[in-house]
């Protein structure tokens, strides 16, 4: 594929050369993630003072505005929208076809000279055939052309995320939707909004007023950070943001660790935790506080239209000392006969995934949560611990759905040069962005013919050592384009070199972001 593909652009370039258009800009097929089959043919389609998009089903129009929005944005085109009842040949059109039979999220693309037309079954697919034109569009002596192609696309995974931790550091909502907007053109499509841990609670909870009024000052470098949240209507406009360009986005509210900011909010709940933990657990043995997290995902699951609510549930024993003397706790252990401290918090979740299964949602864990007793139709794995590759197959054996994101090569906050001096290592390992695009390879024998429950992959930054936007822009990219292609692109189909001769064709998009990328 690699020689077929470098022949075709060769080929490509002296067909461009050769046209009697006067077209002679050579141009590459740089599309980023790689689709899955272009077909290159000569000549290109030129925009004019106007380009007017054609479409029949009403419900395509936002995501229609959305690109509408980023022709003018990156390249100071004008397209319109028209809906129109009949496919009408009018002149410097792009047609949108909804058909039916295609995979979700996939697409057909076809420039010809004089129309384009975008075919898919729904609205994903069609937003994803334009997002790949646009990858095509280059502007030269001030007109803006595409190459004429036949593209047609899929994804591999159905789940390609990014996972962002607002809780350690706050970033606000201009900074979230700067980042859907790349997430979208690299065709990510689902958000894990970390949104509340040790450091502060970042989500305005109307039953709770002291969660943001107390918990939602400080930062993981600045005890007296102020207040730094989101209100609700925040919420609602990034969700519909998001979902105009097909991203769910999948709240976590991290318990029953992780929960320091909820604990000075709320002491009455708290579980306590000692020295540098103090005060990390929600209490699991109070009926209080499963009122108060069941009044708290009511409000959530308004919220977030997604199916799915990520309650963390990791690294309890850090800070569960207190469950060890807890006179209640000890008590509710032995009266239901659940032997230990490890049995008190498997209860704490598995009494949790109801709550969020009466609300009619799947629960999403880290991967604590595979032996806690919860079933596969209710939850969803998140594998995280890379050092123990075991847990992804046994996840897998008990059934369960998963999604891969191992530190190692998924967590952006470890360092991606050896001489990078802050963010995490795993002994001498980091997540430079040849490891990050080789992934899933490593994991794939374990995976074997249970592929079906691979929901996908994601990447995760968290931003105990990321405090300001500069920063994170900086361990977020490039990396982040290298998952959206591990995501998308079957691995027969990939290959570094030429990866990251489109990684710097994407770098004028990320310029234009004002986006400081690890160059
Ligand atoms: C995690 O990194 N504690 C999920």
């Amino acid at each position: 594929y690699y020689i077929m593909n470098k022949l075709l652009k060769v080929l490509y370039t002296i067909t461009s050369l050769l046209a009697v258009y006067g077209y002679t800009h050579a141009q590459q097929i740089n599309i980023l993630p790689q689709p899955q089959e272009i077909k290159i043919s000569s000549g290109s389609f030129t925009f004019g003072k106007t380009t007017t998009i054609r479409y029949f089903d009403s419900s395509l129009l936002p995501s229609i505005n959305v690109i509408i929005g980023e022709a003018k944005k990156r390249y100071g085109l004008n397209f319109t929208a028209h809906q129109s009842y009949m496919i009408k040949e009018g002149g410097n059109s792009i047609h949108i076809q909804l058909v039916e039979g295609m995979d979700n999220e996939a697409y057909s693309l076809e420039i010809l000279p004089h129309k384009i037309i975008c075919k898919a079954s729904g609205k994903a697919g069609i937003f994803y055939g334009l997002q790949s034109l646009l990858q095509l569009i280059s502007i030269d002596n001030k007109k803006a052309a595409a190459p004429c192609v036949v593209i047609n696309d899929k994804p591999l995974y159905p789940w390609r995320g990014y996972m962002l931790d607002i809780s350690r550091h706050f970033f606000g909502k201009e900074t979230v939707k700067q980042y859907l907007d790349v997430m979208a053109s690299l065709k990510l499509n689902r958000f894990h909004w970390h949104l509340t841990d040790e450091q502060a609670w970042r989500i305005e909870i109307k039953k709770y007023p002291k969660l943001t009024e107390i918990g939602s000052s400080g930062s993981w470098s600045d005890v007296d950070a102020p207040h730094a949240f989101y209100t609700q209507e925040d919420i609602k406009e990034v969700v519909a943001y998001a979902a105009e360009r097909n991203i769910m986005v999948i709240p976590e509210i991290d318990m029953p660790g992780h929960a320091t900011a909820i604990s000075r909010s709320y002491p009455e709940i708290s579980g306590g935790g000692e020295g540098r933990w103090k005060g990390f657990t929600y209490h699991p043995a109070k009926e209080l506080t499963y009122e108060f997290i069941e009044n708290v995902f009511t409000e959530i699951a308004e919220l977030f239209p997604a199916p799915y609510i990520h309650i963390g549930a990791d690294e309890v024993h850090f800070g569960n000392q207190s469950w060890f003397t807890d006179p209640l706790i000890q008590d509710f252990i032995k009266k239901n006969y659940l032997i230990d401290e490890i049995g008190m918090e498997h209860y704490f979740v598995r009494r949790v995934c109801e709550i969020i299964n009466s609300k009619g949602k799947k629960m999403i864990g880290w991967d604590e949560i595979i032996n806690t007793g919860v079933t596969p139709k209710k939850a969803v794995v998140m594998w995280w611990r890379h050092d123990k590759p075991e847990l992804l197959t046994q996840s897998l054996q008990k059934g369960f759905d998963v999604i891969m994101t191992p530190r190692i090569p998924c967590y952006f906050d470890f360092v991606q040069d050896d001489s990078h001096k802050i963010g995490r290592r795993w002994g001498k390992a980091f997540n430079e962005l040849h490891t990050v695009y080789a992934f899933p390879s490593g994991v794939e024998e374990r995976i074997g013919k249970r592929d079906k429950q691979i929901l996908g992959m994601q990447a995760n930054v968290w931003t105990e050592r990321i405090a300001d936007k500069g920063r994170l822009d900086f361990m977020t990219f490039p990396r982040l384009l290298a998952i959206a292609e591990d995501a998308w692109t079957p691995k027969e189909l990939k290959n570094y070199n030429d990866f990251e001769s489109r990684v710097k064709v994407f770098m004028n998009y990320l310029n234009k972001l004002g986006i400081k990328f690890f160059n």
